[in-house]
Parts: C-alpha cells; structure tokens; sequence
C-alpha cells in the first residue's frame, strides 16, 4: 500500500515542477478566478450568446469517440495547451474510474473507464466554441478558458454525448458530473464520475492531503464499496493515476 503511495507522489511531484508550463485542472474551484483582458470579454460574450440559445459547437464524430475526442483537442493550433490539459485529465479520469470499479460489484471496470473518459466530452464542444470566438485575437488566458468550461461544458456534454450516440447514460452522466448527488438512475455512475474527477483534481495539483481525504468521500459510500476497502481502491487509483500521466 505504501509502495503505492510513494510511486503516485513521486509522479506527482515531477508534475508539479513543470506546472506553471502547463494549464492545471480546469475544474479547480478557483480556476476561474482573476481578470479578463478586453479581448477576452468579448470572447466570453460571444460564448455566453451561444450558450443561451443552446448553439454549442458539436464536432463530427469517428469509429472510435475517444480517438475522436482526441484529434478534436489536439488537432488545431489554437488553445492547443488547453486541448492536452483536456486530453490529460480524460485519461486520467478513464484510468482512475477503471481502477475504482475495480472494487465495485455494480459497474465493471471497462464501463466504469467510459463513465470516467466521457464525463468532460463537453469540454471538445467548449473548445470548439473558444477556438472560433477567439480566432484571430491575442491568446486566452487560464481564467477565461476555466469561465467558458464553467458555464457550459456539462449541458454541451449532453448534447454532443447525444449527437455523437453514445450510451444514455454515458450522456446523462456527462450533463451533470459535478452535480452528481442530484441523479436518481444513474447515481452510481455519477459518483463515480464525480471521485474520479476529485482524485484528478487533488493528484494533478499535488493536493496529497485532500487526495487522503477522500476516504471520508460519499461517492465511496454510493458505490457499495466496503468500508474496509476504502483505502485501497484510492491507493489502486492513485497509481491507475500515476500510470496514465507518466511522461505528460
Ligand atoms: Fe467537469
């Protein structure tokens, strides 16, 4: 268990010495704090009118929607450090969740890994929108990127989760990940989606205490997992975590 611990830190504080190269979680509660340049308002009022008539930017879809997902966040130029911060924490989300189904008896691991890549699916949407709002202007800045994710990126999950035919609930759950206590079918998946989204939060910003913490989480209650394996599926997810972000 220890052994565990010490490689999911380790990875982590190897992280954080190049984080202030790279956009961290995008779901930080303060993420969007700070000012905007004038340039950026106008990006987040041309978003704002977009979003208030549900005219999210929907991206084709593939064979394959998680290689999909990833050509569309990696695949222009634009706001490309936001497209692999995304791309970074989906698969770590897929990986986290996999390894938390692990211990559930509800949820096998392989749907769990979709519950955990497609829960920001919304942020391709999101990233489409800002990439055409801001075409041509000075670059965005982290707060008006965590803004425009904040305002919009669960209810375009719905919407390009539903374009794209993914499963019911896969698309249920991507409408409302953070929200999760508020599901009434798909409670357990939320959870999950929920835990695995706050294990990414508290690893990838170094948040070694708050990632501890989560043994006291509800999800792990709503995922019927025994209260003495608590610790263990965090500690198996911690180093699903550790694997999945080696070399980023
Ligand atoms: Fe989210």
């Amino acid at each position: 268990m220890l052994r565990f611990l010490k490689r999911s830190k380790r990875t982590v504080d190897a992280e954080a010495v190049s984080s202030h190269e790279v956009i961290r979680n995008l779901d930080a509660p303060d993420a969007s704090s700070g000012p905007l340049e004038d340039h950026e308002k106008d990006v987040l009022a041309g978003v704002r009118r977009r979003l208030s008539s549900s005219d999210f930017d929907l991206p084709t879809s593939g064979d394959d929607p998680a290689k999909t997902m990833e050509s569309h966040l990696l695949g222009d130029e634009n706001l490309v450090g936001v497209g692999r911060e995304v791309w970074r924490q989906i698969t770590s989300t897929a990986a986290t969740a996999r390894a938390l189904a692990g211990f559930m008896t509800d949820i096998d691991p392989e749907r769990g890994e979709a519950i955990g890549r497609f829960q920001e699916i919304g942020k391709v949407s999101m990233l489409a929108m800002l990439r055409r709002e801001s075409a041509g202007m000075p670059t965005c800045g982290t707060a008006l990127v965590a803004r425009v994710f904040g305002e919009g990126h669960e209810r375009a999950g719905f919407a390009l989760a539903t374009a794209w035919k993914l499963p019911e609930e896969i698309a249920v759950v991507a409408g409302r990940h953070h929200d999760w206590e508020n599901h009434d079918e798909y409670l357990q998946s939320a959870a999950l989606a929920s835990l695995s989204n706050r294990i990414d939060l508290h690893l990838s910003l170094g948040q070694q205490e708050h990632f501890e913490n989560l043994t006291d989480a509800k999800e792990l209650d709503v995922l019927d997992i025994p209260p003495d394996l608590f610790w263990d599926s965090l500690m198996a997810a911690s180093c699903a975590f550790a694997d999945a972000v080696q070399g980023w």
